[in-house]
């Protein structure tokens, strides 16, 4: 099967990106054929920062080299570097309903936080249809809220191979883990970088105790009993501790006893402990960003040889170019 998912350069990476969508991503690596992309172009939605889109970028390679991606076996490119995906973006957008895209939550949060839409904003699951439909991809693994712009995909995939009598784009599938589908933040809320609640990921380790120790919980006294079900900081545990020892958490929090503070330090070592060796693999990767650079370069010829044989069909399909042209 080839698996296909893309993340935004439009901030720090997190927690809520790790364990919703990295950790996910790299395992499937072992048995499928995968495409990892950093999406330049959606980040020009909403940043407008030529230094921090550069950094950002960077960033994002760095952090999926340093938590496993591997670069032979996993094709890992910039959006950027494969700019058929705008002139797909383009072709898709005449086929795709005004209202499919009036419906999508993303795009009504986002007016509804108060931002003027740009027409990218509004076309945005549009060209994400484009990312996963040039690379012929049949699942796609993101968070929960991705799942939207996934059903999109679907929908301008049959109206394109309809409208055209076309076969050229296959049907993707999205691949969401249940357990993962949304991580907490420090104030309860889903974890991301617009509300500013974020456990990042490569950070300084003081900051990150500081966060933790941050992370709100309700007012239950030390010696009653508690519900793990309820608490943030539960949430978070269970997902660097093995499971007994989030079994054993979880009797204790049972019985009363537990007092919040002592959870957090142990989710601050478990922080350490699990994401240490990628934090020093990305303070090595720092130190050469060249082999960064140059991977994301061979990643994206790989990616356009793909790319331009799905574009070649579609150009066939649509009568842009002749059928019988090569
Ligand atoms: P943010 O919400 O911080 O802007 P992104 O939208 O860039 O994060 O998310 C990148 C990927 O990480 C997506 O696949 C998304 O579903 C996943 N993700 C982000 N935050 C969470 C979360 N709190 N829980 C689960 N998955 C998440
Ligand atoms: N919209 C996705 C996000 O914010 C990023 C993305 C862009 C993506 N293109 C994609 C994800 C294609 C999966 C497939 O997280």
């Amino acid at each position: 099967m080839r698996v296909l998912s893309g993340i935004q350069p439009s901030g720090r990476l997190h927690l809520g990106n790790y364990f919703g969508a990295i950790r996910p991503q790299i395992a499937m690596q072992q048995e499928h054929e995968c495409f990892y992309f950093i999406a330049t172009y959606h980040a020009l939605t909403s940043l407008a920062d030529r230094q921090l889109l550069e950094e950002y970028t960077r960033e994002v390679a760095m952090g999926y080299l340093a938590l496993g991606l591997d670069p032979e076996r996993t094709v890992f490119y910039r959006q950027t570097d494969v700019p058929e995906v705008t002139e797909l973006a383009w072709i898709l957008s005449c086929v795709t309903p005004m209202g499919l895209l009036q419906r999508c939550h993303s795009f009504k949060d986002k007016i509804a936080q108060g931002i003027t839409p740009s027409h990218g904003l509004f076309a945005y699951p549009v060209l994400q249809a484009a990312d996963i439909l040039i690379m012929g991809s049949h699942l796609v693994p993101v968070g929960q809220d991705q799942k939207q712009h996934i059903e999109v995909a679907q929908d301008i995939q049959a109206k394109f191979n309809l409208a055209f009598g076309s076969e050229a784009l296959v049907r993707p599938e999205p691949y969401i883990r249940e357990e993962v589908a949304v991580i907490p933040g420090v104030d309860g809320r889903k974890m991301s970088k617009s509300y500013d609640n974020t456990i990042e990921l490569f950070g300084p380790e003081k900051a990150i105790r500081k966060k933790i120790m941050s992370l709100k919980t309700d007012s239950t006294p030390v010696e009653a009993p508690k519900d793990p079900g309820q608490c943030n900081v539960f949430a978070l545990l269970r997902l660097f501790a093995d499971p007994s020892e989030t079994a054993e958490w979880e009797q204790r929090y049972r019985q009363g006893g537990v007092g919040y503070g002592e959870v957090k330090k142990r989710l601050f070592e478990l922080y350490v402990e699990v994401l240490g060796p990628a934090r020093e693999r990305y303070e090595q990767l720092k130190q050469n960003t060249h082999e960064v650079y140059r991977i994301l370069a061979d990643g994206a010829a790989r990616a356009r040889n793909v790319a331009n044989d799905t574009m070649r069909k579609v150009r066939q399909d649509c009568g842009l170019i002749r059928a019988d042209a090569s």
